[in-house]
């Protein structure tokens, strides 16, 4: 099919569930009112390290509207959650608490306002140990183990070719240690689930997550039931970016055990502080990089040395210490590579999945050190990158080689083209200007990380309307839109014929996890694959009806139409009746495959994701001297992105990914005390970028498509994170003629920077 043949495919229309979002129509978990429903609340550590010595809970217990107070003793189930086997986070700490805020014991009450009183009144005896707090205290080995196994969460090596023949070969090497901090997810909804016992035995849980399946799992293992006997109905879903994952677990099941003892509804509703304390963060990292090339500016060779802050639990820390490791050779062609990722446990609150996943913190290192590089080789920041970059055929650092759908040097040609086009300020009494590019690549899909299956189904009725449904989750980034767009396109229906279920996994397969920027590339595929299938009985039926069978029909606008005689054409929705008369399934199930894979994770060498989106971006920005206020005059996003779905999203998407890799790299600071509690649990003290801070940013995509992909589309939640946090430091360094090598570098930090400059 050519480009301008498409219905619906890369137009710009509105979210499917656009109108209830925006006339409040649409029910978030917390919005939800059962007859008899009971509120859950936790008690959380205050101590970062201890052994619990007693929990007394008599006096919660004793107080008013209180029906339930219970700890980690009284949980049937193995008391544990987590990512990947074996789990190591407890639902209510037993023996030892890990992390202040940690929740220790649960209470269950009338109002929310009596089960917090209530938790207020559980005493804690709990014997402090050492905390473990920084990385350096994580790495010593005369600290505490955090963990039976130690202090050590996750480690890996990539290694390709030979680094340090690569080194001997370099003309010029340039080596930094680089530096990121906390990052809190600050959706607008703070998480919350719902659990409904039925009188059937089985139990239903409303929530606000992404993961429903893997919800499922964990809450019946804790309850000690079956999973069929547990069904997980996905509210409206206000934001999640890699945080609704975990503590949605952690919440559903405290929740869920209440409700069963209790036989009644039970509701927990986070508030915004425990939104930040309890649930997991973006990691901290501290990252070493040692660059080789040669005069002419070819990359030989790259070492990297990567640590990441992984809290008090595993969570997510084995995927993101691989994704940082996967990624922090760039988009760029290196033949010597060495790159050695770790997570470390230490004492604080756990460090999690959140939109990039390890790559903003190692992209933000390795182009600094991309820009150092062509300083000191005298040579153009994008002029180096485009000579470096990957092309279609070439081995990226796990060796893996794309044939296709490769934009990296498309985007930096757009970049190069409008840096031109800036406007040449220089410094006056007022003003500091700088200019700063970055280049990026995210793998799509989980890949041989992990599960990459998806289950979706597409239904037409007798009327040709289609219900559309898939197990990954709409948060927000449009999704569900993009999944009625495929299915209306191929079956040649309008958008408003389209309805995508709500995620309840009594009615929707298991699609894993809605993470990885998967759910356009690797769950529209599966969309389109059920829905190709639904149009074959269409087609087949068509022809019959058309007395011309097996002749080529195509579907549009809601009728069959004869390719050889376009004139001749009969509604859908006669078309789908006979064929359900005729016993053609108007139905299909697909659970798409990954591609095969042959990685190595000793190496980590091969094949991984089933694409790359690639992205350049170019920042332009204004300091003001005397405040050390930063304004971005210029914004340029820049992806290839295989094929628009719809432009609308999409730019939702990167301005939206734009818009917290600028607080990543500007605004955001997560506090801790000397004892290791964080100070700043709320938003007067954590500042995040809001409308108001909202930078100028302009989306332009490229598109070179993947056939893993539907219309060869590949996803682009993740990507500008990591592409805004670089260009923007990038932009900070050129304007201070200093290298920045700490994020968030803030209004402060700019000013400590301008009072050194001038001392000199
Ligand atoms: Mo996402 S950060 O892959 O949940």
């Amino acid at each position: 099919m050519k480009e301008k043949e498409y219905s619906v495919i890369g137009k710009r229309v509105n979210k499917v569930d656009g109108l209830e979002l925006v006339t409040g129509k649409a029910r978030f978990t917390g919005d939800l009112r059962f007859p008899g429903m009971l509120y859950g609340y936790a008690k959380r550590s205050d101590s970062p390290a201890g052994m619990i010595k007693s929990i007394d809970i008599s006096k919660a217990q004793a107080a008013p509207g209180v029906h339930l107070v219970f700890t980690g003793e009284n949980i049937p189930g193995p008391n544990l959650i987590g990512i990947l086997p074996p789990f190591d986070q407890t639902l209510l700490a037993k023996d030892k608490v890990r992390y202040a805020g940690e929740s220790v014991a649960f209470v269950v009450a009338e109002t929310k306002t009596q089960a917090k009183a209530a938790a207020s009144q559980v005493t804690l005896d709990i014997e402090p140990t050492k905390p473990v707090l920084t990385l350096d205290d994580a790495l010593d080995p005369a600290s505490p183990k955090i963990h039976a196994n130690g202090n050590v969460t996750f480690s890996r090596n990539l290694i390709k070719g030979d680094v340090d023949l690569g080194f001997a070969e370099a003309d010029v090497i340039v080596e930094g240690v680089y530096e990121t901090s906390y990052q809190e997810h600050a959706y607008i909804e703070p998480e919350a689930v719902c659990v409904v016992p039925g009188g059937d035995g089985r139990i239903t849980i409303y929530a606000s997550c992404q993961s429903p399946f893997h919800l499922r799992g964990h809450i019946a293992a804790n309850i000690g039931q079956p999973a069929s006997k547990v069904r997980v109905v996905q509210s409206y879903t206000g934001g999640s970016f890699g945080g609704k994952d975990d503590v949605a677990v952690e919440i559903g099941a405290l929740a869920a055990l209440a409700a069963v003892k209790l036989g009644r509804p039970v509701m927990v509703s986070h508030d915004r502080e425990e939104s930040i304390i309890g649930s997991n963060l973006r990691h901290p990292s501290r990252i070493k990089y040692k660059t080789g090339a040669k005069k002419d500016g070819t990359l030989v060779a790259k070492q990297v040395e990567i640590l990441l802050d992984g809290g008090a639990y595993a969570s997510e820390s084995p995927f993101v210490t691989m994704k940082a490791l996967i990624h922090a050779a760039g988009p760029y062609r290196i033949p010597n590579v060495h790159i050695k990722s770790t997570a470390l446990y230490t004492n604080k609150t756990y460090s999690g999945a959140f939109r990039g996943f390890g790559v903003p913190q190692v992209t933000f290192a390795s182009e600094s050190q991309m820009d150092e590089l062509a300083a000191k080789l005298g040579m153009d920041p994008v002029e180096l990158r485009k000579k470096n970059a990957l092309l279609p055929g070439d081995s990226n650092a796990t060796g893996q080689v794309f044939k296709e759908s490769v934009g990296i040097l498309d985007t930096l040609q757009v970049i190069e083209r409008e840096r031109e086009k800036l406007e040449d300020f220089k410094e006056d009494n007022h003003y500091l200007y700088g200019t700063g590019i970055s280049s990026m690549l995210q793998g799509i899909s989980n890949g041989a990380e992990g599960i990459d299956v998806v289950g979706a189904s597409v239904q037409m009725s007798q009327d040709g309307s289609v219900l559309v449904g898939i197990g990954l989750t709409e948060l927000g980034q449009g999704s569900r839109t993009v999944f009625a767009q495929i299915a209306s396109e191929v079956l040649g229906v309008p958008l408003e014929k389209v309805t995508v279920k709500t995620v309840d996994t009594d009615a929707v397969h298991d699609s894993g996890p809605t993470v990885a920027s998967r759910s356009t590339t690797v769950g529209g595929k599966a969309v389109l694959t059920a829905a190709e299938a639904v149009k074959e009985s269409l087609v087949t039926m068509a022809g019959l009806m058309f007395k011309s069978p097996g002749a080529p029909v195509v579907l549009k606008d809601n009728f069959a139409i004869l390719e050889a005689s376009p004139e001749a054409r009969i509604p859908l929705d006669q078309v789908a009746t006979a064929a359900y008369w005729t016993g053609f399934p108007l139905m299909n199930l697909t659970f798409s495959k990954a591609p095969p894979s042959n990685y190595d994770h000793d190496t980590h060498q091969g094949d991984i994701y089933v694409a790359y989106n690639y992205g350049s971006h170019l920042v332009q920005v204004r300091i003001d001297k005397i405040t050390g206020e930063v304004t971005v005059l210029r914004h340029l996003a820049c992806h290839d992105v295989g094929k628009v779905i719809n432009p609308k999203g999409l730019e939702g998407q990167v301005e939206g990914g734009s818009l917290i890799g600028f607080g990543l790299a500007h605004m955001e600071k997560i506090v801790h005390s000397p004892e290791g509690r964080i100070i700043n649990s709320n938003f007067a003290d954590y500042a995040v970028p809001t409308i108001k801070d909202r930078i100028p940013t302009e989306v332009v995509s490229i598109e070179r498509p993947t056939s893993n992909g539907p219309f060869g589309a590949k996803g682009v939640g993740e990507p500008p994170v990591a592409g805004t946090a670089s260009a923007f430091a990038n932009a900070i360094s050129a304007a201070l003629g200093k290298r920045v090598k700490k994020l968030p570098v803030t209004k402060e930090d700019i000013l400590i920077h301008l009072s050194e400059r001038d001392k000199k």
